[in-house]
């Protein structure tokens, strides 16, 4: 498979580092990856002009046109975020409005999605922001085939935790292997 991860974080920290690990877990399974970090592009908030629901495209020129070429071309999506107040990072809500043109004419249908979300709070207190990402990915028609959360606060918490380390490994395993 072609896969892409999308890293919603503001820094290089936690969530970047579970996106790299998933996507060497998923080169030694013998698929090809990428990453996209969205702190790096340049993604404007949707202005509801609906250009793609009528002309079938987005009239923002900034780097989302190249994203949504390079995704077009992917069997599965990662879309990975930081948890701020219990949902994704501005960052990852920005990404996810502008799949609007794609989501008009079902162009992501059938395409596989994973959900990966960061905080510093347990599990429990992570659900409305994984059911952000995987209402989008539903919405978009694509199948999610896993989520998974790992509790980490500074940067390098879950670098440094041969724990969630192991369960991000475990986690690739399930689902690419
Ligand atoms: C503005 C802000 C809001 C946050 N809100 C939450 C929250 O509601 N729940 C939680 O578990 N963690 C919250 N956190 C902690 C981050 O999710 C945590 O530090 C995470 O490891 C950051 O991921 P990163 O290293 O990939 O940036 C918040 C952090 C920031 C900066």
């Amino acid at each position: 498979m072609n896969i892409i991860a999308i890293c919603g974080s503001p820094r290089k920290g936690n969530t970047e580092f579970v996106l790299r690990r998933f996507l060497i877990k998923a080169e030694e399974f013998g698929h090809k990856t990428d990453l996209i970090l969205l702190r790096e592009k340049k993604i404007g908030h949707c202005n509801s002009c609906f250009s793609c629901n009528d002309e079938g495209s987005c009239n923002m020129r900034d780097d989302m046109a190249g994203i949504v070429e390079r995704i077009m071309a992917d069997d599965l999506i990662v879309f990975g975020s930081p948890n701020y107040f219990n949902n994704v990072t501005g960052l990852m809500k920005d990404f996810m409005d502008r799949l609007q043109p794609l989501r008009v004419e079902d162009k992501l249908a059938g395409k596989k999605a994973v959900v990966i979300m960061v905080g510093e709070e347990g599990d429990s207190k992570s659900s409305a922001a994984i059911a952000t990402m995987t209402s989008a990915a539903d919405i978009l028609k694509m199948a999610k085939v896993g989520d998974l959360y790992l509790v980490a606060k500074k940067a390098l918490d879950v670098e440094n935790n041969p724990e969630s380390v192991q369960k991000i490994d475990d986690f690739a395993k399930n689902i690419l292997s």
